[in-house]
């Protein structure tokens, strides 16, 4: 099938998989596409249908000028189907394939696990969009609106992604998958999304800043072990879905920023130096930064759930497969294949938490979890800097990973953010000094009020350093007709 660089723009659905030359799959996409549709109208964002949101659209892969800016009414958006170039004598990297041509088929020993790799991580796409449908009425601004908007249609996007390789390669069960992936909903009690974290509310936008930086970075983690994939196809596809990750995970990053920027400057506009006098500094207009922290830790820990169990045996066969790598493997400099390998996982013993040594292959998780807590702790660098740059004395902190979990080797105790543990009565005692209560949801939510004339910003988030696109501060990225 010919492939190239260049996106057929032309028909229903924008793609460089030749779509046109494969008219099974075309046909399976285009009976797809009026549900995908519908699910988008009555699901995604509620209330912005109608308007014209300058929105970025994917026309092409190459690295250097792959996306064009322009306004589009959403349901309009291009979602099209875009899978990185394909890099010529590419080998399977690890596994006991290693070394073998990447399979451009699927392997039919490992059908059933591969889909499920590709239903799991298309689950989580239209998830967020559903859990985010509600905040359009409540933006701080049109940039923010903007952002949020780009960040719902490109999940749309990824959940192409997921369903093109369910239609090309997996015949009917692939369709019926495709199918369900529309049916189930986020947080419904009957047909919930397949992941914990995926089923909770983003009831306003500082939820949203911490999602997009802690859950879309746990998506980061799953599409760069998922783009190591010896099925190329999935390899290509994640390859290119990182490059519109990047974006999900700014939003998040700068808007935490600029919420911990505004209420530093209102600290000390009223000669506040001390952060724990909630009080008066809710009193500005504000979020304190102490409930920032309650929200880092919850979003945070949510998020250490996804990774699922610090020991699994369907990591372990999935890296030996070849299908679900470790994050940059191809950086890695061992074998690849780790059979007398060990690697330190932390569990609880005997009332405390300590490091043990296992198979490194059944610690798959473990260490992707790892590099995914490396990878939060550089943003919580930059926020302690900026704070500090303030003058204002405070530190943001990761809580331990054994703190308010759910999954895993710590679902069974109780531990504080500093890792001890506790017994049942003391964390019901104090769990609310760690993790936001009822009246931090409410204060917050006192302060969500829409800002939507151009340029300007609600009272508790700072403005952005630059525009999207370069735009000036005064654009209208958001241009509303209800
Ligand atoms: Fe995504
Ligand atoms: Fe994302």
């Amino acid at each position: 099938m010919p492939e190239t660089m260049t996106v057929d723009y032309d028909g229903l659905i924008p793609n460089n998989v030749g779509l046109n030359d494969d008219p099974r799959v075309k046909k399976a996409l285009e009976t797809w596409h009026p549900g995908y549709i519908d699910w988008w109208k009555t699901m995604g964002p509620e209330g912005f249908q109608e308007s014209l949101v300058y929105l970025r659209t994917a026309i092409g892969v190459d690295p250097e000028g792959w996306a064009k800016f322009g306004f589009v009414r959403m349901p309009e958006y291009r979602w099209g189907i875009l899978l990185a170039p394909a890099i010529a004598g590419r080998t399977i990297p690890f596994g006991a394939h290693k070394g073998e041509p990447v399979w451009q088929e699927v392997p039919g020993e490992y059908r059933a696990m591969l889909r499920r790799l590709i239903v799991i991580q298309g689950d989580t796409e239209p998830a967020s969009v559903e859990q985010q449908r509600h905040l359009g009425a409540t933006a701080p601004s049109l940039y923010d609106l903007r952002n949020l908007f780009q960040v719902n249609v490109e999940e749309g996007r990824h959940l192409w992604a997921m369903v093109y390789l369910l239609h090309k390669y997996f015949g009917r069960d692939g369709r019926e998958e495709a199918d369900d992936l529309l049916r189930r909903r986020s947080g419904d009690r009957d047909t919930p999304r397949m992941l914990g974290a995926f089923n909770e509310a983003t009831p306003d936008w500082l939820s949203f800043f911490m999602f997009t930086f802690f859950t879309d970075r746990d998506g980061k983690m799953q599409l760069a072990a998922l783009a190591q994939s010896g099925f190329d196809p999935l390899s290509r596809t994640c390859r290119f879905m990182l490059t519109e990750e990047a974006h999900h995970m700014f939003v998040g990053d700068s808007g935490i920023s600029r919420t911990i920027q505004r209420t530093c400057e209102a600290m000390r506009a009223a000669g506040i130096a001390d952060p724990s006098d909630i009080v008066r500094v809710r009193a500005r207009g504000v979020i304190d930064l102490p409930t920032i922290q309650k929200k880092l830790n919850l979003h945070f820990s949510l998020t250490l759930d996804l990774f699922g169990n610090e020991i699994s045996t369907n990591a372990a066969n999935a890296f030996n497969a070849g299908l679900k790598g470790r994050y940059r493997e191809d950086k890695l400099t061992d074998d690849h294949q780790l059979l007398n390998d060990t690697y330190p996982v932390l569990r609880p013993v005997a009332g405390e938490i300590r490091t043990e040594l296992v198979p490194a292959l059944s610690a798959l998780n473990m260490r992707l979890r790892d590099d995914y807590v490396a990878d939060c702790a550089s943003g919580v660098r930059r926020w302690n800097a900026l704070v500090e740059k303030l003058g204002i004395s405070f530190r943001f902190t990761l809580p331990h990973v054994a703190f308010n979990r759910r999954i895993g080797e710590f679902a069974a105790i109780h531990a504080d953010p500093e890792g001890n543990v506790l017994d049942a009565a003391t964390w019901q005692a104090r769990r609310g000094a760690w993790l936001p209560d009822a009246a931090d949801g409410d204060f917050i939510a006192s302060l969500m009020r829409p800002e939507s004339a151009p340029g300007k910003y609600a009272a508790w988030i700072a403005p952005p350093r630059a525009g999207i696109d370069n735009q000036p501060g005064d654009f209208e990225y958001v241009r509303v007709e209800r």
